[in-house]
């Protein structure tokens, strides 16, 4: 008989969503699958809200008291899908509960937080995970595998980017994700953490960075029309140093008008390189520089890479290989990797420490803004 795991989410917004979407869409995507897994209950602030959601959906159980929840022993995972500040006292509970813990980025508020949950997860020995969900993009992971591969060769440079519009209009205040008690940090922890990831998944380990925050507007409107006083972040720029010893820039931003979800990136090593955009999110571009460039041109230049229908077994055969599948098939992969390494007991990357050290390197890159852009090692 399949083990089966009932999944406890915390925080039904936007990401509760994704994630109890993920969850139910596991035998769709994945055939055969090893284990079974379904949403057990939710949490959220609103006992009305829980009991709506769990009546529309179809989960069992309706709280609004994460602590309940996590003692609940018909539990075996928490899912963590609160606003940042939130994180650790669920996490920390939920790993003195022994339970597994899957938690939303930012990981945590602060680096020393992070350190804590991912102590204690190792001494307990829990597979715990951190929703760095574009790493497991099919384009992203063959971009991983050419790297790893040699086919960059050494790599010598890269930029990351991830963009929004959403503080551009001073008119607007966007909620939590705006105001710095809540979310820890603005753009840096929110898009920051995510290019940060991204970096060092397919590049390496960081060694040192500067970084330089941008706000904008002083102020934003809130709804009531009173003035927010803005107190986190816009923007965020970062130049970064890898042991490897290529350098880089990273930069995030939700004050870039013409823009959605827009992470992108270049990778540039001494054998070729690779280009990315979330925006046709599908397909990895891959430039080999052997190729010859003669006659016109030869064959040099970007090969489009058409990844995304072709997830390894069990994926893959849902939906068709021509396809295109989108952001969401993302947060799905992880969630498949993420429940299987649960059900059969093996490690999930990322884990708490890959979470501790990007919450490390973005404390790194808010320390030399403090002290006027200076390099900072990690
Ligand atoms: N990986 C991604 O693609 C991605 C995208 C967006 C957001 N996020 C992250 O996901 C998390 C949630 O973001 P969101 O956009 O879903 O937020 P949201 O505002 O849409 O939803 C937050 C939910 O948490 C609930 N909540 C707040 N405090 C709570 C508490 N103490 N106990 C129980 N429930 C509580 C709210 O009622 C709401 O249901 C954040 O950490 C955010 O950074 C990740």
């Amino acid at each position: 008989m399949k083990k089966h795991l009932n999944v406890g989410i915390v925080g039904f917004g936007a990401m509760g969503k994704t994630h109890a979407y993920s969850i139910a869409s596991l035998p769709y995507f994945y055939s055969p699958l090893e284990f079974t897994a379904s949403v057990h209950g939710i949490c959220t602030t609103s006992k009305e809200k829980s009991a709506r959601i769990c009546e529309e959906l179809g989960f069992a159980r309706a709280y609004t008291d994460a602590q309940e929840m996590i003692a609940d022993p018909e539990i075996d995972v928490i899912d963590i899908c609160t606003p940042n500040v939130t994180h650790f006292e669920i996490a920390n509970a939920a790993l003195d509960a022994g339970k597994s813990v899957l938690c939303e980025k930012p990981f945590t508020v602060s680096y020393a937080q992070a350190q804590a949950l991912a102590a204690k997860a190792a001494d307990q020995g829990l597979i715990c995970g951190v929703v760095y969900n574009n790493r497991h993009l099919a384009a992203i992971m063959r971009a991983k595998q050419l790297i790893e591969e040699g086919a960059l060769g050494r790599i010598l440079s890269f930029s990351f980017h991830y963009r929004h519009d959403s503080d551009i209009d001073p008119a607007r205040f966007v909620g939590w994700k705006q105001d710095a008690t809540v979310c820890g940090a603005g753009t840096l922890f929110d898009l920051g953490s995510h290019a940060i990831d991204l970096c060092r998944h397919l590049c390496g380990e960081f060694a040192s960075i500067s970084g330089k925050s941008h706000i904008a507007f002083d102020t934003h409107k809130q709804k009531d029309g009173s003035l927010w006083q803005t107190n986190a972040d816009e923007a965020f720029y970062m130049t970064a140093t890898l042991e490897c010893g290529a350098v880089g820039q990273i930069s995030v931003s939700k004050l870039a008008h013409g823009t959605e979800d827009g992470l992108s990136f270049e990778v540039y090593g001494t054998g070729g390189a690779l280009r990315y955009s979330l925006a046709e999110c599908d397909i990895l571009y891959y430039m080999d520089a052997s190729s010859p460039k003669l006659p016109l041109g030869g064959t040099s230049g970007f090969t489009a890479i058409p990844a995304s229908g072709r997830y390894p077994a069990p994926g893959g055969a849902f939906p068709a290989v021509k396809a295109p599948q989108g952001w969401l098939r993302g947060h799905i992969h992880g969630m498949y990797l993420y429940l299987d390494a649960v059900a059969s007991g093996t490690h999930f990357s990322p884990d708490f420490a890959d979470g501790a050290q990007i919450q490390r390197i973005m404390a790194a890159a808010m320390k030399s803004d403090a002290e006027g852009g200076k390099e900072v090692q990690i």
